[in-house]
């Protein structure tokens, strides 16, 4: 009589990696097929009851006086930071947030890393997957590299993405969400959105315009000179100014976006100043949104190019700091609940 023999670790994990592809949409690796979130990669294919489960689980983490509670959710999980490309708010508030939540963390450093001597990011993935992580947080300057780990991590493991080229910044997306739900008078059915800026090189911009559209806000305007606006923006259902005072005029929410000069290959901007005079947000633009109008963005800011404003004057960038702590806390806490349901 012979026995088959014992599967190795390495032929169960592959063995985890084709059940996992079966069972999810290589268009939505983020879903299982039961609908439920298993990575984070993205807003766009969530539905509304999806983001507002989101934004309630992060108000879930304010007490009663609105100050920010601990929780032990994380306990016993390890989450891997792995940002191959700059960051202050996103990689600081993603340490702090798992920290709160009781998580062992590794922040991995890239620059003495083993990627500069050339090992691949499937390579690199591979090795910390074999260190027994349980989720992976990954910024990465290449569109569609969170998507990619997403398809290449065992089942056990999620991946939230932090920023993924000029694609998607969902944690930000739902950390926007949140903060307007707070901050602005009325419900996202009735709110008037302005995003200012350049919106052809934001994540930012595309994973608040998905959110925006899916949570039902009627008016989104985009404003922006030609050359910072991506072809076809219509398709998320916005409105294009270019005109500054006339895209402001009785908005409820007004966000300044970045140039994002990294990004952005040859000068798509004849001067600043230029620019400053015809786009940036001032406080004599602001008076022509509505009178309880919030100022957000995103960060890093180029000030005196996209903003020039009285500090705290009608304006919830300086409390920024704080929500972002929970919301970027927040899809993490969802998903180490969501994995493997
Ligand atoms: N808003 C944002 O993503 O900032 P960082 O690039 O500093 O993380």
């Amino acid at each position: 009589m012979t026995t088959s023999p014992k599967p190795t670790k390495q032929k169960e994990n592959e063995q985890q990696r084709i059940d996992q592809r079966l069972n999810t949409s290589l268009s939505q690796p983020q879903l299982n097929n039961d609908g439920k979130l298993r990575h984070f990669i993205g807003v766009e294919g969530l539905n509304k009851a999806q983001l507002q489960a989101i934004i309630a689980k992060a108000e879930s983490y304010f007490d009663a006086q609105g100050k920010l509670t601990n929780s032990n959710e994380l306990a016993g999980c390890t989450v891997m930071n792995l940002f191959f490309e700059n960051s202050t708010r996103t990689r600081t508030t993603f340490e702090v947030a798992e920290k709160r939540l009781g998580a062992n963390v590794l922040n991995l450093d890239i620059a003495t890393s083993s990627t500069k001597k050339g090992e691949s990011l499937r390579d690199t993935l591979w090795n910390l997957e074999a260190m027994t992580a349980d989720i992976f947080v990954i910024r990465h300057s290449a569109s569609g590299s969170a998507h990619f780990m997403a398809t290449e991590v065992t089942p056990d493991i999620a991946i939230i993405n932090g920023g993924d080229g000029w694609h998607a910044h969902p944690t930000q997306g739902m950390l926007d969400m949140l903060t307007i739900h707070r901050e602005a008078k009325r419900p996202f059915e009735e709110l008037s959105v302005c995003i200012l800026g350049d919106i052809k090189h934001s994540r930012v911009a595309r994973s608040d315009l998905n959110a925006l559209k899916t949570l039902g806000v009627p008016d989104i305007r985009v404003c922006a000179p030609l050359t910072l606006l991506p072809k076809g923006i219509e398709r998320y259902g916005v409105t294009v100014y270019d005109k500054a005072d006339e895209a402001i005029k009785d908005c409820d929410v007004i966000m300044g976006l970045r140039i994002q000069n990294e990004r952005i290959g040859s000068p798509l901007l004849a001067s600043s100043n230029e620019y400053f005079k015809n786009y940036g947000i001032t406080s004599q633009r602001l008076a022509l949104a509505k009178p309880d109008a919030i100022v957000m963005h995103p960060g890093p800011m180029n000030r005196g190019i996209e903003m020039a404003l009285p500090s705290a004057w009608r304006c919830c960038l300086w409390q920024w700091k704080g929500k972002g702590l929970i919301s970027k806390q927040n899809p993490k806490a969802l998903i180490s609940k969501l994995v493997n349901q």
